[in-house]
């Protein structure tokens, strides 16, 4: 049995591209038979300041999102980060053992700190960090993550060879999993950055939350080409196979029968019939969400139940940490 393990930022803009890069993927995963962990990270989302209330909001508001896509919890530990110290603990040690240069060439960190000088915290430059702790505490196999995090995952791999290195075996080294397609969905407004949570213009993307009438605008108003066909070429036409590849996991038809489908209808009609798409796809979703978030208490019961399963992992990992570095007398 492989143990899998994937976490998302609590943000009330949960996205198509979270879901197909991460969610999905880890549904599949839960019906294998793994050992499966999803948590919300709330550590990482402070790494930008946020407000309380809304950080609060936010952590229910993706609890009820995981339950609505099928996280079941009897197959899977469902928690919050910050209920399980060992987090944090763990992740100072490996602090100690990650090089400033390692964490200067993150990509993500070049992404968000830029133009902000002196101001950049401490603790976006120690994102990576937190990452590979959550990681490494749970023995973890896989990681289904979006393409924007392998190179996260890859620097948990060097911190735990490192590690294993210096002290003996102790970690298991990971492998991210990334799906062949959706791992990467890209801004509706510009086909070459991916969807982003942070857009500047929600034309970016498709959250979760969208009313139709907001799917129905943000569809018609997708960037496209100049062209008159519709056909499946990343290369050259990355702003139609982006939503090709959109409307492929929405229906779970493949990209090529639908460009062959679409193929001389004409853009208006590919994208009424992809926004519908997206509608059938919301709609049931959405009413899920709803009902979840209507007792926002047994939300609660089932974020501390999966803390205290949680716990007892990372704190049998964390022993073995803490014995290894030589801090037990
Ligand atoms: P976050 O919250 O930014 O994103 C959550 C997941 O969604 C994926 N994703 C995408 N996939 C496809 N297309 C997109 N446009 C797209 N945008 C986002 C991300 O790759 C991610 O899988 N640091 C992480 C959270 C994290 C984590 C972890 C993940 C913290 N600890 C341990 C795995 C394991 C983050 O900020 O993801």
């Amino acid at each position: 049995m492989s143990r899998v393990l994937t976490a998302l930022q609590p943000t009330g803009n949960l996205h198509i591209g979270n879901y197909f890069g991460a969610i999905d993927p880890l549904l599949e995963l839960q019906e294998q038979g793994n050992e499966n962990y999803l948590f919300i990270v709330d550590y990482h989302a402070i790494t930008i300041p946020k407000d309380p209330a809304q950080l609060r909001k936010n952590i229910i508001y993706a609890t009820a999102v995981y339950l609505a896509a099928g996280i079941d919890i009897n197959k899977t530990t469902l928690f919050q980060q910050s209920r399980v110290p060992q987090h944090t603990e763990l992740a100072w040690i490996l602090n100690c053992l990650t090089y400033m240069g390692e964490l200067e060439r993150m990509t993500q960190f070049k992404d968000k700190s830029r133009n902000k000088g002196e101001t950049v915290s401490v603790g976006l430059f120690a994102y990576p960090v937190l990452m590979a702790a959550d990681i490494l505490l749970y023995n973890t196999d896989f990681v289904p993550v979006g393409e924007d995090q392998v190179q996260h995952v890859e620097l948990a791999r060097d911190i735990a060879k490192r590690f294993n290195n210096r002290f003996g075996e102790t970690f298991v080294v990971p492998e991210p999993r990334i799906r062949t397609s959706g791992a990467r969905i890209m801004g509706l407004d510009d086909p070459t950055k991916k969807m982003s949570k942070s857009a500047e213009s929600p034309k970016n993307y498709i959250s979760l939350l969208d009313d139709e009438d907001d799917v129905r605008k943000k569809i018609r108003s997708a960037v496209t080409d100049s062209e008159s066909t519709i056909s499946f070429d990343p290369e050259h036409r990355p702003a139609l196979a982006n939503l090709l590849t959109i409307f492929s996991l929405v229906t779970k038809k493949s990209i090529q029968d639908l460009a062959t489908e679409y193929k001389t209808k004409g853009y208006g009609t590919f994208k009424g019939d992809l926004a519908e798409a997206l509608v059938s796809w919301l709609k049931p979703f959405q009413e899920k969400v709803n009902g979840y978030l209507k007792n926002e208490e047994e939300l609660k019961r089932v974020l501390d139940k999966g803390a205290e399963r949680a716990l007892l992992k990372a704190e049998t990992t964390m022993k073995r940490v803490r014995e290894k570095i030589g801090i037990v007398l």
